[in-house]
């Protein structure tokens, strides 16, 4: 790892700019593809077990120890956490994110899964009909047309169906869920649905769930002490990191990738999954709107901030930007990111470490210095920022190149510690 330059803050801070390049493959989801369990379902913009590993023997962390992931996503942090054995929870807006994290942390045992899954089978469930149980909106059924929607359907009302905990009829839920983007016209593209028809699976839907739950399986322990899934804690729930359901002092660690400004909206991205398995358009939309100001249809209700000083270079920054919605979204990306320190700062115990992933961007040329600008504001809510770790540079997005040339941006880990 090198130590470089030390930028200041207008306020006069000094921050402790390090490079690693070890980390680099740390903070893309690639290498997760093959790794068990983590494998079940990525998150775009996810980093993986390794970078929480990492943290947790550079912090030195043990059972006594607790962490937090606010922005749960895939649940990398929680199945990592679990595999050091170090206590953690995990809080997410998305419900999409939070059956995720909580099937990959479930404490199940692949036998009683395995029995379960053969009840699946039984010829007095509910047979796969041509009758869709539910009224989808119909940016579902256009991304699952000639009778696919009628066999995720069934499929989904046998899963419901089943006499088992509920950790275990998630664990089938999420086989199902997971398979989608196999069969979907609706293809995510970068941070964007695009319509296509090349790829789609051959087999039928069943055949690809049977092939998932196999694959799934076998990544399970033998466990046959296992309980019902909830009872090795590592549980993930709705909430907002904006307001926290935590009570004051009480993680000594956080692990955490907040969204970054870069326009890309997972009520669209994942809007197949969301509106098939949990929500209606109307409550997919409320989503959007309530999500971190990190794309510009966001319009979050937020608790009050009367206190909030925004970075001290943010509006020279934006200035020069045309696009109103940009400017009103880059503002609203640092007020939440605010709101969300303002909180790490109160549910940590003192001396806490706090890991923020934070990618930079660049808008109408000019970087957007997203983990200096967050460091400052950490600092203002009584954090005290060790170090900006970059690990990794990042090209600019095609149109931006286009115009201005490469011109990298930073992706960094800002790390913390509770004064
Ligand atoms: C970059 S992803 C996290 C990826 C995660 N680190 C992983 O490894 O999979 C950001 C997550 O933030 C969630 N999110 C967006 N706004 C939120 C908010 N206000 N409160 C909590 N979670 C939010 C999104 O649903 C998404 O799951």
């Amino acid at each position: 790892m090198s130590s470089s330059s030390c930028p200041s803050s207008p306020a006069g801070t000094v921050y402790r700019m390090t490079e690693s390049k070890t980390w680099s493959r740390w903070v893309t989801p690639r290498a997760a593809r093959d790794e068990p369990v983590h494998r079940w379902h990525l998150f775009p913009h996810s980093f993986t077990g390794h970078l929480v590993h990492a943290l947790i023997d550079e912090w030195e962390l043990d059972g006594q120890d607790a962490v937090l992931d606010p922005f749960a996503g895939a649940g990398t942090t929680l199945v990592a956490a679990k595999a050091k054995g170090i206590p953690g929870s995990g809080r997410d807006l998305s419900p999409l994110a939070v059956l995720i994290s909580n099937v990959k942390a479930a404490n199940v045992s692949r036998s009683r899964l395995a029995s379960t899954r053969l009840r699946l089978r039984n010829p007095l469930m509910p047979s796969p009909s041509v009758v869709i149980a539910r009224d989808y909106p119909p940016l579902v059924r256009r991304a699952l047309p000639k009778g696919r929607l009628e066999a995720f359907d069934a499929l989904a009302a046998r899963i419901h169906h089943l006499d088992c905990p509920p950790s275990e009829r998630d664990f089938f839920r999420l086989a199902l869920i997971s398979i989608i983007p196999c069969f979907s016209h609706a293809v995510a593209n970068g941070g964007w649905l695009r319509w296509s028809n090349d790829g789609v699976a051959d087999g039928t839907v069943e055949e690809a769930f049977n092939a998932r739950v196999e694959m799934m399986l076998s990544d399970v322990p033998d466990n046959a002490a296992a309980g019902d899934g909830r009872d090795g804690g590592w549980t993930t729930s709705t909430a907002d990191a904006r307001m926290l359901p935590d009570s004051d002092e009480t993680y000594t660690a956080v692990i955490t990738s907040p969204p970054y400004p870069n326009r890309h909206d997972y009520t669209r991205v994942f809007g197949v999954e969301l509106m098939f398995a949990f929500l209606d358009w109307e409550g997919n939309r409320a989503l959007r709107y309530q999500s971190f100001h990190s794309h510009p249809e966001a319009r979050p209700e937020r608790p009050p901030a009367d206190e909030y000083v925004a970075p001290g270079r943010l509006e020279q920054s934006i200035d020069h930007l045309k696009d109103a919605r940009i400017r009103r979204m880059l503002r609203g990306y640092f007020l939440d990111m605010h709101l969300c320190l303002r909180e790490l700062a109160r549910v940590c115990r003192q001396n806490a470490k706090i890991a923020l992933v934070l990618g930079n961007a660049r808008y109408g040329g000019r970087a957007i210095l997203v983990d200096e600008f967050t460091a400052e504001l950490g600092e203002r809510a009584g954090l005290a920022c060790q170090e900006i770790r970059t690990v990794r540079w990042r090209g600019n997005s095609a149109q931006q190149m286009g115009k201005y040339g490469r011109l990298a941006s930073r992706e960094s880990v800002v790390l913390f510690e509770k004064r």
